[in-house]
């Protein structure tokens, strides 16, 4: 069995064929998926797609590029939704200094006040991290990161945050920028620990080679998890088993399963 961490289900990009794709994954393997929310609308999306299927997970939380609609209202109702069963993370959320959408006060503002939240209802984060590496750790580092987990998803940072990451305790997962022909990202992954490693797509972005270029989607794990083999020489099997352990540990993913 596999685990997606980290899809969009959601997106427009599967209104044609929503469930021939997560019914697709579960063929494949993949029998439990995270979707993940970037605002209060797909907060809400993510738990209603996870009420119709069993093995599929929800998070909720404000993306830093839609950092403006975070305000005591849109936060009051992301507290009542994280009470959800299948509310297994607050995300994703974090800094994103390459698009710059949204000023950095705003954003820094925004990933605070879900931090807090976070630590709150007890459950972990899904960060988002674009050009923001040092910021988001000193932010982390200054909210104290006691009683706090979570993954930086679609790492694509360097060696030296990557160490930083894994001080604090937090989980490193890949999407498929790692398996393109002239990534870095494989040095980096060479160093993080099995039991650090999530298997993630982020889809329907980042299609991993061999179909780079095409629509992403959670079956698609599987060549990720080819390449964290390859790269960490080890079997197919074991980075299954070992990602599958750390998503269920990390999220408190329990038995809930697709068919
Ligand atoms: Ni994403």
């Amino acid at each position: 069995m596999l685990i997606e961490t980290h899809a969009h289900l959601y997106f427009e990009q599967f209104d044609e064929d929503r469930d021939e794709v997560i019914k697709g994954a579960s063929e494949a393997g993949v029998k439990k998926i995270i979707n993940i929310a970037v605002d209060l609308e797909t907060s809400t999306q993510c738990i209603e797609l996870a009420e119709k299927y069993e093995g599929l997970f929800a998070t909720i939380g404000i993306h830093p590029n839609d950092a403006t609609k975070l305000d005591s209202s849109s936060l009051g109702e992301l507290r009542e939704l994280s009470r959800h069963q299948k509310v297994v993370a607050i995300g994703e959320i974090g800094m994103d200094l390459h698009w710059d959408r949204c000023p950095v006060k705003v954003q820094e503002r925004a990933f605070r006040e879900q931090i807090w939240l976070a630590k709150e209802v007890g459950l972990p984060i899904i960060i988002h991290n674009r050009d923001a590496g040092r910021k988001i750790i000193h932010i982390l580092k200054s909210e104290g990161t006691e009683g706090l987990s979570g993954v930086f998803h679609c790492f694509s940072d360097d060696k030296k945050t990557a160490e930083e990451v894994m001080d604090l305790g937090f989980h490193i997962s890949f999407t498929g920028n790692l398996t393109f022909r002239k990534s870095r990202l494989p040095e980096v992954a060479e160093m993080v620990p099995l039991d650090k490693l999530l298997l993630e797509t982020d889809c329907p972005f980042l299609a991993p080679e061999p179909k780079r270029g095409r629509r992403n989607e959670p079956a698609h794990v599987i060549y990720i998890a080819q390449k964290l083999a390859e790269i960490k020489k080890v079997t197919f099997t074991k980075i299954t088993e070992i990602t599958t352990s750390n998503a269920k540990r990390l999220f408190g993913l329990g038995e809930r399963a697709m068919e």
